[in-house]
């Protein structure tokens, strides 16, 4: 039988990274490739006595359906979270998702028509385009800098007559380089979408997890047109199997969203929404994530330190002062999937996430992720020795 499958089913592709990442299961290879937190910072014995309270207790309360657009409650928490980051907002206007990577499925789904351009950061995440791309988008891809997204290429190709429906940022530290867009293209980025009346997606969920420097107001903070549709995320500060994230927009981008979510999953899971209200009730989420800064400041340090003193002087790479990651580039005719796979995996023992499948348009093959979360320093120094040793004999 030949299934006829919706002409959505096009975009839809496995993505290279799927085998890639396989790496990470494998115990005598240590992978950089994963953007895992590091297990040992979950809140594993807060969470159990929470559960294990919630579940003696009335079934209502943890273990029935609930509104769809979440826990009334959590709601309330995550907005009073949002205004202390300087977003003012009211409970109404938070929607709780399945993770913030939910909101960039059903913002997908409420936005994007075939065809329809989308600007992005080049490289992006990947889990966006998987995201969007069901949905028949272009893209139009703006390159990076050290102050994150060039708006100033995006205003030439404004000018020039490009009408984007759609911005894709992920603002602070950046999935995949670690980089920050600075006040100035915030500022920039706003007045573009004002002018040429876009909508702007400000995917932040490392945002809270700055060890480093001060922060930078959100663009939903200086949002005055209802157009930015910020989503942020437990996974990051708290553990990612809650699948717990939120989206703060308008009040009809917000009921819009609802009704999507409503179809694709009826609500998220009770259980795990009143369990993360409780837990931000009785403890301190933000003395828990200024230990969370400080693992992760030490493990990017380590990582920092082999780059600089033991890899060859002509790799460069991103020194992120929050989030997980740094982005290395390797001169221009260096393919870093195939030195991966021909070299790197069977010498060092080592893998990486190759950059080229972070690229919306144009995959340049002389990039790669590497994250410092999930290993411990010894691992790290061990890993990245050996590959600055291989990379020697090579370059
Ligand atoms: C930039 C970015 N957005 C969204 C997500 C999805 O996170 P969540 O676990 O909240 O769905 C991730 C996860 O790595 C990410 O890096």
């Amino acid at each position: 039988m030949t299934t006829r499958y919706a002409d959505r089913m096009e975009g839809v592709k496995p993505s290279a990274i799927r085998q890639l990442l396989q790496y990470g299961a494998d115990p005598n290879i240590i992978s950089f490739g994963g953007g895992y937190p590091d297990a040992s910072l979950f809140p594993a014995s807060e969470l159990q006595a929470i559960f294990t309270e919630l579940l003696s207790g009335p079934g209502e309360l943890s273990l029935q359906y609930t509104h769809s657009t979440g826990m009334p409650k959590l709601r309330e928490q995550i907005a009073a979270r949002m205004a202390a980051d300087g977003v003012t907002t009211e409970q109404d206007n938070v929607l709780i998702l399945q993770g913030s990577q939910q909101g960039l499925d059903l913002a997908a789904r409420l936005l994007i028509n075939p065809g329809d351009l989308v600007a992005t950061e080049a490289p992006t995440f990947l889990g966006a385009l998987i995201a969007f791309n069901p949905c028949q988008p272009e893209y139009l891809a703006i390159p990076m800098d050290e102050d994150g997204m060039m708006t100033e290429v995006l205003e030439q190709q404004l000018q020039a007559g490009r009408r984007i429906k759609l911005l894709y940022t992920v603002p602070d530290f950046h999935n995949p380089t670690g980089i920050t867009l600075s006040l100035a293209r915030r500022r920039h980025l706003i007045r573009l979408a004002n002018q040429y009346d876009f909508i702007i997606l400000e995917d932040s969920p490392y945002r809270e997890v700055r060890y480093q420097g001060e922060k930078v107001a959100t663009l939903k903070s200086m949002d005055s047109e209802g157009r930015v549709i910020y989503f942020g995320s437990f996974s990051k500060i708290l553990a990612p199997g809650l699948r717990l994230g939120w989206s703060v927009a308008s009040s009809e981008i917000t009921e819009k969203l609802g009704l999507l979510k409503l179809a694709a999953d009826t609500q998220c899971s009770t259980l795990n929404m009143a369990a993360v209200s409780l837990y931000l009730e009785r403890h301190d989420l933000d003395a828990h994530i200024q230990v969370i800064k400080a693992r992760y400041l030490a493990k990017k340090e380590t990582m920092m330190s082999v780059l600089k003193s033991e890899f060859p002087a002509d790799i460069r790479y991103t020194n992120p002062h929050g989030g997980l990651f740094t982005w290395l580039e390797f001169p221009e005719s260096f393919d870093s999937e195939k030195f991966m796979l021909e070299y790197a995996v069977p010498q060092a023992r080592v893998a990486w996430v190759p950059g080229a499948t972070f690229f919306p348009t144009q995959q340049r093959k002389n990039f790669a992720r590497f994250s410092y979360s999930t290993h411990s320093e010894e691992k790290t120094l061990q890993g990245m020795s050996a590959l600055a040793r291989l990379l020697k004999k090579h370059l």
